[in-house]
């Protein structure tokens, strides 16, 4: 049995490209993006950044990346980054913010979309004697640890006016905007009007096979161009992946709904178990395993058996996602599988 024989629930990453992306990728026009002589890669530079209303985006090979070298714009060695405890910047990028950008991070306790904008402007340090200044406030839209949750526009918009009051950068991690435009109909440019820098992923939802952007100013994006290049992220005829996201951008936005109603279908099977762990907002189904007699391992390993995949976030943390790959009808074998599972 491969991995492809499995409903595989663990991430929207797990995606691969259709016929028509694979098409696109295929007939790309390329060049060396080092010497920014790469058509598609421009191109889909240029989409991205009118899509936000930004002036400029730059290509990336990972979200990780992408929000590295946007941290490394906004907060200068030695300050300081407010994000939440959860957040993907300070939790899965081992270390990146501290070990390239020399950037000190200090967390808010994880509240995933959840954010109180008082809490945050009660945490930011002004220059002054010896204190660390806190120069940036990271925010995930949506909030992959936060179940998928979508931060609301007014906090958003309040998160903004703190940032502006205090001199403060303000960044999205956007790995799944989409998701967040599609849930709450936000017009991704205005998402953009808010922050100084994004990321923004294709390789997720999208189910393009890599890439993600930095968005910003054209200032901005000029210096992450040097940065990229620093971290060996100066990529050559890469027009062949800008491709795969020009055809995601094009194709696949719309269809989120697709995933967030799957999503919607899982938790409904879930929930009478008692391990919904909060509402489901978009194409994350967040378990909470803590008064279920299963663990997270044990409910991972007897799906697994059962030909379903799903990640362990935690000892009684588990977490389902949706995706362009697995179809109704697998759902429908999952939210099966599941419910036995957890009435036993
Ligand atoms: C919220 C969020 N940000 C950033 C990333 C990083 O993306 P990558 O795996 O491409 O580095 C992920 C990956 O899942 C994510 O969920």
């Amino acid at each position: 049995m491969t991995v492809a024989d499995f409903i595989d629930l663990r991430s929207d990453t797990v995606t691969r490209p259709t016929a028509g992306m694979r098409e696109a990728m295929a007939t790309a026009e390329v060049g060396d993006d080092v010497y920014a002589e790469d058509p598609t890669v421009t191109a889909l530079e240029a989409d991205v950044a009118a899509l936000f209303g930004h002036e400029a985006a730059l290509f990336a090979p990972t979200g990780s990346m992408a929000n590295q070298i946007a941290l490394q714009l906004v907060v200068p060695a030695g300050d300081e980054l407010l994000c939440d405890a959860d957040a993907h910047v300070v939790t899965y990028e081992i270390g990146a913010a501290a070990a390239y950008g020399g950037i000190s991070s200090r967390t808010w306790p994880a509240v995933g979309a959840e954010i109180d904008p008082d809490v945050v402007a009660g945490m930011i340090r002004p220059d002054g004697y010896f204190a660390v200044p806190t120069r940036a406030i990271a925010v995930e839209q949506t909030h992959n640890r936060g179940g998928g949750g979508v931060i609301p526009l007014a906090t958003l918009r309040e998160l903004r006016r703190v940032a502006d009051e205090h001199g403060l950068a303000l960044h999205c991690d956007g790995a799944r905007i989409w998701h967040a435009h599609v849930a709450d109909g936000v017009p991704l440019a205005e998402y953009g009007t808010l922050f100084d820098t994004l990321s923004v992923c294709l390789s997720k939802g999208l189910g393009a096979p890599v890439g993600s952007l930095v968005v910003g100013s054209a200032e901005k994006i000029a210096r992450a161009r040097f940065i990229r290049k620093r971290m060996g992220g100066g990529m050559r005829q890469v027009g062949i992946l800008a491709a795969a996201g020009r055809y995601a951008l094009a194709n696949h936005i719309d269809r989120l709904a697709e995933d967030h109603a799957k999503a919607a279908r899982l938790a409904e099977a879930v929930a009478p178990f008692g391990v919904l762990a909060g509402p489901v907002r978009t194409n994350i189904v967040p378990l909470d395993l803590t008064k279920h007699p299963l663990d997270a391992k044990a409910l991972a390993t007897a799906a697994r058996a059962d030909g379903l995949l799903i990640s362990v976030l935690g000892p009684r943390t588990a977490r389902l996602v949706t995706h362009m790959d697995v179809a109704d009808a697998a759902i429908d074998r999952a939210a099966e599988t599941l419910t036995r599972l957890l009435r036993a």
